[in-house]
């Protein structure tokens, strides 16, 4: 397995491109099963959650053209994706259980096919992670449900019925299934309570140029009025807003300046206003957003994740990473997942004073991190201890990094492109 290495102590200094979303990606290719004509996605980012989408899809019957990309490598490739002749509606356990977001195909299939047989994603290193919120929503729109052996088995052999939903929990894989599902149900669905992240916009921007007819895009009330069928269309991704506000950390971690290119400052307001407080700088300007360290250093900041437009829980542990280094104390309370500490004891060994209790961890800063071999658990654990080590002396070793780069597309060339002095060691 790769590892990353880094020895640390190196101001950032530097342009970073912003690559398209992954969290808006995934569910954009799960779209393409809604018609039978191709979708045209552009901006998407090369990363392994990517490429698994891409093989399930593959597995479904979908023809997946990979073309185009960027200048620079991979980055900003453009997919089409032709659901015209799906074969099957089975999303496999061996490909389910490396990313949970396979469930998202779940409420395309039902809607054009009529079933799905799904596997339950089972937990993962931040939570249990259920889907009961997404088929209970697909059983009001009469869909019938059954769990066996560790399957989902769906169908809605006469199509499915529009209906109103509220969600007990802001969840947004389940507003994404249900959103999709919706499209091409009889009459009309109201989706209360439904999430509002940039993504779930994303996709609603692009069902509507597929022939969807969405309001309340944005809001946590969707309408959907029911079609009889899709037609393709092109779509490029929205930039990522938690590559974006990594990157940020970077900058800020490491006491430099760099400028995030693509980014985009209205998906980021809540880190945006909390980082500020911590004493980052943001200046947006034409070419870019410039993020760097105010002169007054870094302070603790209390903190609470929220659904949007709260601060994002995806950036959770990369605060943290920065909040061990600044003046004073901080509280993380992490209201969205269950386990979301796992980068604790890994920041432990780098020195970092943190106390966690229950779902709120007390930060104790400026500590001075010391370089140590760590184990990376999920995408953003594992990032969280890349900035940690940017920041720390001596060296740092980051163990199973294929954690990275189901997220992080080329996150090491990125990082020393701005002067960071990082590796990826294969072996
Ligand atoms: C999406 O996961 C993101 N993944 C996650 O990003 C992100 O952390 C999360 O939303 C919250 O913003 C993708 O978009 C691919 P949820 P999702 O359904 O949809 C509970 C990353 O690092 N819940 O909003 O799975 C659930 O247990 C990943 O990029 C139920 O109880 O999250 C959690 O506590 C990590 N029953 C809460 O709701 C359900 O049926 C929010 O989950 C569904 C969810």
């Amino acid at each position: 397995m790769d590892q990353i290495r880094i020895r640390g102590g190196n101001p950032l200094h530097g342009t970073i491109q912003i690559g398209g979303a992954k969290n808006a990606a995934l569910p954009l290719m799960a779209a393409c099963l809604l018609s039978d004509e191709p979708l045209v996605l552009s901006n998407l980012p090369h990363l392994a959650d990517i490429a698994t989408m891409t093989n399930l899809l593959s597995e479904l019957g979908v023809n997946v053209a990979m073309n185009g990309s960027a200048p620079g490598g991979h980055a900003g490739r453009t997919f089409k994706l032709d659901a015209a002749k799906t074969t099957d509606t089975i999303a496999p356990y061996d490909l389910v259980r490396k990313m949970r977001a396979s469930v998202l195909v779940l409420g395309p299939l039902l809607a054009r096919q009529g079933r799905a047989r799904v596997s339950l994603p089972g937990g993962c290193a931040i939570g249990t992670r259920p889907v009961d919120l997404h088929l209970k929503a697909l059983e009001q729109l009469g869909a019938e449900i059954e769990l066996a052996e560790g399957y989902i088995d769906a169908r809605a052999e006469a199509g499915l019925t529009g209906g109103h939903i509220v969600f007990p929990t802001v969840t947004v894989g389940g507003t994404e299934n249900i959103l999709m599902a919706a499209t091409l149900a009889r009459g009309d669905t109201v989706i209360g309570n439904a999430a509002r992240e940039p993504e779930i916009g994303d996709l609603a921007k692009c069902l509507c140029a597929m022939g969807a007819e969405i309001d309340g895009i944005g809001s946590d009330t969707l309408r959907v009025r029911g079609v009889e069928r899709l037609h393709g269309a092109g779509h490029a991704v929205l930039p990522d807003r938690i590559e974006t506000g990594t990157y940020a950390v970077a900058a800020a971690i490491t006491g430099g300046e760099v400028l995030l290119k693509g980014a985009r400052t209205d998906l980021i307001e809540a880190v945006i206003d909390v980082l500020g407080q911590v004493g980052v700088r943001f200046d947006d300007g034409p070419d870019g957003l410039r993020v760097s360290r105010t002169n007054g250093g870094l302070t603790g900041v209390d903190l609470m994740t929220e659904p949007y437009p709260g601060f994002p829980t995806d950036m959770q542990a990369q605060f943290m990473a920065l909040m061990t280094v600044a003046n004073g104390a901080s509280m993380i309370t992490e209201t969205i997942f269950e386990n979301r500490f796992m980068h604790v004891p890994e920041l432990h060994r780098m020195g970092a004073d943190i106390n966690v209790q229950g779902r709120s961890a007390i930060v104790r800063g400026n500590q001075k991190l010391s370089g140590a071999p760590v184990m990376a658990t999920d995408l953003r654990a594992s990032v969280s201890l890349v900035l940690a080590g940017l920041a720390a002396q001596g060296e740092t070793l980051v163990n199973r990094v294929y954690h990275l780069d189901r997220g992080y597309e080329r996150l090491e060339e990125k990082l020393s492109a701005c002067g960071a002095d990082i590796e990826r060691v294969r072996s």
